[in-house]
């Protein structure tokens, strides 16, 4: 497995030594279901082209986070948010953002993988068909290749793209639920444990292709697994009761945490 682990300081204008560019910044956030405060004052910068993952123990806020940055959150009643966040610097909550378009540039990759029981073809196609990113449908068969292809799940499909995409392996159906994602254009990629219900060895594909993709994308991804957020994650950010902790560079927050909730969370001794 190769070290992934380099090391990046946040100059204070959001741009990042190598180049980086912060793609949403999360500001003073606080967010509640009913009376229950989820989120607590979270302000933090997740970067383009960069994985950040979020760490903490269970109930601590990670898919609230992760679902406020889509305004997904917002489908839950009682939910409510203060503070701000913004979206390649302008506040996804601006009346005049269209929710549909807004959502549009995430993409979502779930826990347990959920692909159409369409044929492999068209869980690619469909999004791109109803948003209008292929017009002609002549267009079609050569950008399902790319999307498989950017989602390293081409060379396994390729002759079966007539077969339900449920009639893959779980670590095939994940791969095509990205090819699936990257099939809208999306900005940032979402993914809340999306490696929970595979082995090792489709584990280990779909954390090459999570390295491969943040060339053009930005990803956040919640993990338990704290060697998977060491490996493919530049930036980690450990929550703990609602409340951010630290964040920072991966390899500082698991070589160097500051605190010692942190500490003995990544050293695995968090009760
Ligand atoms: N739909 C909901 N209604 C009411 N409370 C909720 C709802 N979803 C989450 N919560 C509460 O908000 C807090 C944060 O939950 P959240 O799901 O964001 O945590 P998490 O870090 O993703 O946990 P896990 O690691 O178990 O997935 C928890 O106390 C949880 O009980
Ligand atoms: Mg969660």
């Amino acid at each position: 497995m190769k070290s992934l682990l380099d090391t990046r300081t946040v100059i204070p204008d959001g741009r990042h030594h190598d180049g980086h560019t912060t793609k949403l910044s999360v500001r003073h956030v606080n967010a509640w279901y009913g009376e229950k405060q989820a989120l607590e004052d979270v302000t933090f910068d997740i970067c383009d082209r960069e994985v950040t993952a979020l760490i903490g123990p269970s109930g601590c806020g990670k898919s609230t986070l992760l679902t406020s940055l889509n305004r997904i959150a917002e489908t839950v009643p009682g939910y409510r948010l203060t503070g701000d966040i913004l979206l390649d610097g302008k506040s996804i909550f601006d009346p005049d953002v269209e929710l549909e378009h807004l959502r549009r540039r995430f993409g979502w990759i779930a826990q347990m993988p959920n692909p159409f029981p369409e044929p492999i073809r068209e869980n690619v196609a469909y999004g791109a068909r109803i948003h209008g990113i292929v017009e002609d449908d002549n267009d079609m068969d050569g950008f399902v290749e790319q999307c498989l292809r950017r989602a390293n799940l081409w060379d396994e499909v390729k002759d079966i793209l007539d077969q339900p995409g449920t009639s893959l392996s779980g670590g095939q159906q994940q791969r095509l639920c990205i090819a699936r994602a990257l099939s809208t254009n999306p900005d940032v990629i979402l993914m809340d444990e999306p490696c929970s219900a595979l082995d090792p060895g489709a584990t280990g594909r779909v954390e090459e292709l999570i390295d491969e993709l943040r060339a053009d994308l930005a990803i956040v991804i919640i993990t338990h697994n704290l060697q998977q957020a060491a490996r493919v994650s530049q930036r980690t950010a450990f929550f703990h009761l609602g409340k951010l902790i630290e964040f920072g560079d991966t390899e500082d927050i698991f070589l160097k945490p500051r605190t010692e909730l942190c500490n003995d969370y990544v050293t695995g001794r968090y009760g």
